[in-house]
């Protein structure tokens, strides 16, 4: 396929990554941008400049998924498009979900400044809260596009201070019914996201690019665990129901299902903690846990969720402490798209770089996207494999091969999507 040479600025784009990263409540270099707050509404009005910028067609859903489109010489046909996130867990780095944005955005502009133009659009995808931080679900706005949510589940959910996602919505300017946000089967030809690995192997192998094959299959558990509170000094131990010792023998209880799964590909983490009232002197009365479950196995991953309930049971029933358990998600691993990842290998070829097939072990809005179409991932290496860290880290030359092959694989896929 003939594509003139592109050229990726990359003072421009890391100049961009860094003023992202300065929408944040946390002190830098963490960043901490959790859906729908100050900081991620600015982060949102700083993209919707720069995608107008870049001469695109902005629009907003009633999610607050943001659509910026390159029309196309055949604007009826279905779209190729591509983007990722940039809400950000607690304390974390800059570059989870936001090379996948600003690394789109510099993608069609480079294509553009090539004298390239697309018969099919392009469409770049910023998607709501990919994070879980706020309502506990990760891809809610993915979840919404592919209709594995419904809008009335949606609406319901609620964050840590009991505000519904409605609400929060609504506040924050995005208007419509949210059943609206769906989109329908063929609305576009193929999906494809560029992130970073998130993990150690690129990097070790020194492969510039990983070609995703497969999403691994992540699962959460929300846990209540109802004690009795009371004096710490006064009420003595024979008499205690304490919903934190509790939770303490669940937690160890995760580890535990994890570790003996018999396959070093089971993951689990009790990454959220609250404890009521939260003081030195009152006995924990409440907890809630939120526990999440990977595994590329989906039928390990079901073992290891339903050995976990089990063993949830007999700590809280011990000692006197009610316990609730609830399901956030149990998601299935995803395939990507062969002609997708056949489209990366090829730009890959053709730039004279390496790759190397592989799994993503975390999970993307790739992995909804794939429900409706044609999917593929582009990976490039991050220091250490480290992510959700303030030191993670991805260098600019990395970014810049990212970047190039995203280009030339939208380009092939509007030219020639898969059948
Ligand atoms: C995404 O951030 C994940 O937790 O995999
Ligand atoms: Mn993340
Ligand atoms: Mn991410």
């Amino acid at each position: 396929m003939k594509i003139p040479p592109i050229h990726v600025d990359c003072a421009r784009l890391s100049a961009e990554l860094e003023e992202l990263a300065r929408f944040s409540d946390a002190e830098p270099p963490a960043v901490t941008r959790v859906l729908f707050t100050e900081s991620d509404l600015k982060a949102r009005a700083f993209l919707k400049g720069l995608f107008r910028e870049a001469g695109l067609i902005v629009r907003e859903d009633a999610a607050g998924n943001l659509f910026a489109r390159w029309p196309g010489a055949r604007p009826d046909e279905p779209a190729v498009a591509t983007g990722s996130h940039v809400d950000a867990i607690p304390f974390s780095g800059r570059y989870d979900g936001t090379v996948g944005v600003l690394g789109a955005l510099e993608a069609f502009r480079v294509l553009k400044a090539a004298g390239w133009s697309p018969q099919r659009s392009l469409e770049l995808i910023v998607f709501t809260s990919e994070e879980p931080t706020r309502f506990g679900i990760g891809c809610l706005g993915s979840r919404l596009l592919s209709g594995v949510l419904d809008s009335a589940a949606a609406a319901a959910l609620r964050d840590a201070d009991g505000c519904p996602f409605e609400a929060v919505r609504r506040q924050a300017g995005c208007t419509g019914s949210l059943d609206s946000v769906r989109l329908p089967v063929g609305h576009y030809a193929a999906f494809v996201e560029l992130h970073i690995e998130q993990g150690p192997l690129l990097e070790r192998e020194q492969v510039p690019i990983g070609v995703v094959t497969a999403i691994a299959a992540p699962a959460a558990l929300r846990v209540r665990l109802q004690g009795e509170g009371g004096h710490a000094g006064a009420v003595l131990m024979p008499q205690r129901k304490d919903a934190l010792c509790a939770a303490a023998e669940i937690i160890l209880a995760v580890e535990e299902a994890a570790r003996s799964s018999g396959s070093l590909d089971t993951v689990a983490t009790t990454g959220v903690c609250r404890v009521h009232p939260g003081a030195i002197n009152g006995i924990p009365s409440e907890v809630m846990l939120e526990i999440d479950v990977r595994d590329i196995d989906l039928g390990t991953r079901d073992r290891i969720v339903e050995r976990i309930r089990q063993a949830a049971e007999p700590p809280a029933s011990r000692r006197g402490v009610g316990l609730q358990m609830e399901l956030l998600y149990a998601d299935p691993p995803a395939r990507a798209n062969e002609a997708v990842v056949m489209a990366v290998t090829d730009a890959c070829s053709q730039l004279g770089l390496p790759c190397q097939r592989m799994i993503s072990r975390a999970y993307h809005d790739a992995l909804f996207m794939a429900r409706l179409y044609p999917m593929g991932m582009i990976f490039i290496p991050c220091k250490d494999g480290i992510s959700h860290r303030p030191d993670e880290y991805s260098s600019p030359e990395a970014i810049r091969r990212g970047v190039e092959v995203l280009a030339l694989t939208l380009a092939r896929l509007a030219e020639s999507p898969p059948a």
